[in-house]
């Protein structure tokens, strides 16, 4: 078959062998990129319409027990400035947040071992009492089935964990020993289990990575059926051993998330900061591509240049909560709307 063809199977399927994925992304051309955009957009108005979620980020501690060699905030950076945010001012940050509009709170985080339990549930009773109507998401890494049910039993509703890289080999290479492609998916199969929402998500352009890796990649999101999947692209970090890498291409980026989202129709699909930062106007590039979700960062402005997992993020411009306006004038005007919602997934359909 060829690119057209797999993608009309694609559409019709929703699902294509290890190496069908292969093949379109090695013959990745304009046409195919134009007819999977169409494709795309037309599986998520169904299922969405021209509705925009958002969520407010917050980025509650850059201190992180671990090295993974991609990362900025990687425990052996030393030029890393630490910090982490009080259990007031991250409340401060919901307030804030919940006054401009956000209805999803994402509390992100390195895996710093003052998240222990009894100190994260606390916070996550504190933030439903005081907003009911909205949803928690964390970010905050591998942690026990038991952990991950305490949370989810004090009222998180969400969880996002990238599973980074399907193949294990180059999960490898990407991390230290002590870190397992293994534990990663024992970890995502946890939580749904347990009934969060989950996401996971992996990196366009990693070092070391294989069109047949990305290949494998969406096999295992259709595998696994996320509720949420988070992709964008590699950015190096300064301080990082991947410093010399050049970032991951916008374009596959964008052509990833249109396959996604037929791979899996009403799958929450952000366009990441990391698209926008590699080009202006990612986000909307993502948005037009199949994405429905942008998350604008809602941690106080000392510390968004602190929390930094790659170079040059964007954190004070129209990405920044506070500039939610223009964020909505700017979907507005590509024919989307941004909605005050939890917008959780919609199973209906
Ligand atoms: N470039 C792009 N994304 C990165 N992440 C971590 N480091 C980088 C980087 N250098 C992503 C990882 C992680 C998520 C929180 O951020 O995929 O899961």
């Amino acid at each position: 078959m060829n690119n057209i063809e797999l993608i009309n199977k694609l559409y019709e399927t929703s699902s294509l062998s290890i190496d069908e994925y292969e093949y379109l992304i090695i013959n990745r051309d304009e046409e195919s990129t134009k007819l999977l955009k169409k494709y795309a957009v037309e599986k998520r108005q169904q299922h969405y319409s021209n509705k925009v979620f958002v969520r407010g980020l917050i980025e509650v501690s850059n201190i992180c027990k671990n090295d993974c060699y991609y990362c900025g905030i990687r425990k052996s950076n030393h030029n890393c400035d630490r910090y982490r945010l009080t259990k007031e001012e991250i409340l401060e940050c919901c307030n804030e947040g919940y006054s401009l509009g956000f209805r999803t709170f994402v509390l992100q985080g390195g895996e710093d071992g003052i998240f222990t339990d009894p100190w994260l549930c606390d916070l996550i009773e504190s933030i439903k009492q005081s907003h009911p109507d909205c949803a928690i998401t964390l970010s905050l890494g591998e942690r026990s089935k038991e952990s991950y049910q305490k949370l989810f039993d004090s009222g998180a509703d969400r969880y996002l964990l990238r599973h980074e890289t399907a193949d294990s080999k180059h999960y490898s290479q990407l991390h230290p020993d002590n870190l397992s492609l293994e534990n990663r998916l024992q970890c995502l199969k946890n939580l749904k289990e347990i009934g969060f929402q989950t996401g996971c998500g992996f990196m366009v352009g990693s070092p070391y990575q294989t069109t047949r890796n990305i290949a494998q990649d969406l096999k295992f999101i259709k595998e696994f059926s996320p509720d949420m999947c988070g992709v964008g692209p590699f950015i190096p970090h300064k301080d990082t051993m991947f410093n010399n890498y050049a970032s991951g291409d916008a374009d596959l980026c964008c052509y990833l998330l249109s396959i996604i989202r037929l791979i899996k129709p009403n799958i929450l699909l952000p366009a990441t900061t990391a698209l926008g930062t590699v080009e202006n106007n990612g986000r909307e590039r993502g948005i037009l591509s199949g994405a429905n979700v942008i998350m604008p960062n809602l941690s106080p402005m000392s510390v968004r240049k602190k929390y930094a997992l790659y170079d040059g993020k964007i954190s004070t411009g129209e990405e920044s909560a506070q500039s939610l306006y223009k964020l909505k004038q700017s979907m507005n005007a590509i024919g989307y709307e941004v909605v005050v919602d939890r917008g959780d997934i919609n199973n209906n359909l």
